[in-house]
């Protein structure tokens, strides 16, 4: 089984040979990071549009965390091209952050469409290290499929912890491991990893996530497994909740 499986990745590496070419010539982080934006805008359209409904359902009680000032201070984490606006309650105060900053552009973009909200800064920087964020000063931090690309998801979750304020909440929305090792997903999801991983700017569809979830110090956790509306996609598993610090 393991000699199978090492067989197609191999197959599908070489079916993406040019980009391994590139890795290897240690050229393809920089060409990634020009593309990568381009590709998710295209994939955030059909994606988000089959995820409408569950997004609605997700961010309907975001005002139940509105701070003692009567504002709603969020932090967006792997922002990317901005795709969650939309459902933020109206004079929400908005920073975003993202690792990389040619999603600027897309970003300002989908901050023109949604002229609802209040935006306060874009921050370039991991979510690892969120050092320009002040501790407990943010009501709501959110983060759509950021979890599967991190570094240390352990790190983002301190800082996540760090910047809320008590009582504050986490929003999360990220695809995850198949969790039945004998499903057809697992496998598919064991044999594309390697190309998915190095074409799709690091996205691992392999990540335990709930787990690191589980394990962060949030005081309430409420997560919810689902299979998202998208047939024949390796990212159909889903976590989806909110953590309350
Ligand atoms: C798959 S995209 C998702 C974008 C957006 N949240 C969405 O739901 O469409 C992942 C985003 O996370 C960003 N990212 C990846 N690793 C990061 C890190 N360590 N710190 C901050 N942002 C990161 C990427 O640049 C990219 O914008
Ligand atoms: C975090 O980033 C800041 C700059 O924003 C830097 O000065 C600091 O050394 C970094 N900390 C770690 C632990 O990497």
């Amino acid at each position: 089984m393991s000699l199978l499986i090492l067989i197609l990745q191999v197959s599908i590496a070489l079916l993406a040979l040019p980009v391994y070419v590139l890795h290897f010539l240690g050229l393809w982080k920089s060409v990634s990071q020009r593309i990568f934006p381009y590709i998710m805008a295209k994939i955030s359209v059909i994606y988000n549009k089959k995820m409408e409904s569950i997004k609605k359902d997700l961010f309907d009680n975001l005002c139940d965390f509105t701070g003692p000032s009567g504002e709603l201070t969020l932090l967006e984490i792997g922002c990317g091209t901005g795709v969650n606006f939309k459902f933020y309650p109206r004079g929400c105060r908005v920073t975003c952050l993202d690792c990389n900053p040619n999603f600027q552009t897309f970003l300002s973009k989908s901050q023109a469409e949604n002229d609802h909200l209040k935006y306060e800064r874009f921050l370039v920087a991991p979510a690892e290290n969120m050092s320009q964020v002040a501790d407990g000063s943010v009501d709501v931090v959110v983060c759509t499929l950021l979890a599967c690309s991190v570094t240390s998801i352990q790190k983002v979750l301190e800082e996540v912890l760090r910047v809320l304020r008590p009582g504050g909440a986490f929003y999360f929305l990220e695809h995850v491991a198949s969790t039945d090792e004998s499903s057809w997903m697992y496998f598919v999801q064991q044999i594309l990893n390697p190309t998915w991983k190095l074409v799709l700017d690091g996205c691992d569809l392999r990540r335990n996530t709930w787990k690191d979830l589980e394990k962060a110090k949030f005081s309430d956790l409420k997560l919810r497994h689902i299979q998202a509306p998208l047939n024949y996609n390796p990212g159909r598993p889903h976590i989806i909740g909110y953590a309350v610090k």
